[in-house]
């Protein structure tokens, strides 16, 4: 077993990884109040639901589980009153916390639910995808969609424990798992050169599968970092976000139906490298360097869409933030940079 600990004052937490500790996880899981609710989805509930419950059941618990359907849908603003009606008919109080045992929309949706319910819930994160054992269950960015667009309502509301069992990748999709591997190597380009000269040499998921608990660890790590240093996402934080500007609106231009969100970033990653290649703002080579490592992990780096249609997409979420638009640029492999620019810089 190996432990992070997330240093956030009174927000502090432990992210646990060990294989198997969806088997009996409750024994990860002591806290003051009796009550769990589970939230998970009918993909992710059908394979680990009862053992889950079982085990949180074992360790004394009484337990309780909401399952929704799987998918990005799940995640809409509108399925909300259901859960906290479903919450309430449980007794749910301000000591009980929800579990969230599923992927990136389980994880955000259970986060939003826990944020706001009574005011303010604890809950666990039990991230059962790649995506989301790499990124979107550490760090406390919760949230649920609306019909104008994904994450427009959320909140910072950290986990009070995370339990990583890799174990689970296994029953991951290879899309879901290709998926995730465009955030991996995104840590690696922001700020690990060693990362992603591994991520190459292992030469893709075969090769990889031997080293993956490292990989998940050390990703893991330099959230961490990242989270501890600029929690709200002031500074620091948004050099996560690389590869996501142009990214985003490539998914939306799409309508959210043809590329998952690891391939729409993998995208953006390259599109922006070149660009700024060619504006002096990044090494030469670069590009062609993420190109290849993505490539290797089965993501793809360019798309038929016109750049001029989707960079509407950029300038409509400039329009949201104010004039300003901070993309993520690298200096090289490894090290990374905030740019103020304009939607201009994309074409
Ligand atoms: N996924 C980006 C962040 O947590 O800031």
């Amino acid at each position: 077993m190996r432990i992070l600990h997330v240093d956030l004052g009174k927000n502090s937490y432990d992210i646990v990884f060990e294989r198997g500790a969806l088997d009996d996880v409750g024994k990860y899981i002591i806290r003051d109040g009796k009550k769990l609710c589970v939230i998970t989805d009918d993909n992710v509930g059908k394979i680990y639901g009862e053992k889950v419950v079982s085990s949180l059941e074992k360790a004394g618990y009484t337990v309780s589980v909401i399952t929704l359907p799987h998918g990005e849908k799940t995640k809409s603003f509108d399925v909300l009153p259901a859960i906290y009606s479903r919450l309430i008919k449980e007794k749910i109080t301000r000591k009980d916390a929800l579990v969230a045992l599923g992927g990136g929309v389980i994880g955000d949706l259970c986060g939003f639910v826990a944020a706001t319910y009574l005011r303010g819930i604890g809950f666990i994160q039990l991230p059962t995808s790649l995506l989301a054992q790499v990124d979107s269950s550490i760090g406390g960015k919760v949230a649920v969609d609306l019909p104008d667009g994904k994450n427009l309502v959320g909140a910072f509301w950290q986990p009070e424990k995370v339990v990583i069992d890799v174990n689970a990748l296994s029953t991951l999709s290879e899309a879901f798992f290709t998926d995730g591997m465009a955030e991996v190597i995104k840590y690696g380009c922001i700020k690990d050169k060693e990362l992603f000269d591994k991520l190459a040499e292992c030469g893709g998921k075969s090769g990889l599968l031997p080293v993956i608990d490292d990989v998940i660890y050390r990703c893991c790590d330099i959230k961490r970092e990242v989270v501890e240093r600029d929690e709200k996402d002031k500074g620091e934080r948004m050099l996560l976000n690389f590869g996501h500007t142009y990214g985003h609106a490539l998914e939306k231009y799409y309508d959210f139906e043809k590329l998952s969100h690891g391939m729409a970033v993998s995208v953006g990653m390259y599109a922006i490298c070149q660009i700024a290649e060619k504006k002096g703002l990044t090494k030469a080579g670069v590009a062609d360097k993420i190109a290849k490592v993505a490539a290797m992990y089965g993501l793809p780096t360019t798309d038929p869409a016109p750049v001029a249609e989707v960079v509407k997409g950029v300038v409509n979420d400039k329009k949201n933030l104010g004039d300003k638009l901070m993309t993520v640029l690298l200096k090289d492999i490894g090290e990374s940079y905030l740019y103020p620019t304009t939607a201009e810089f994309f074409g």
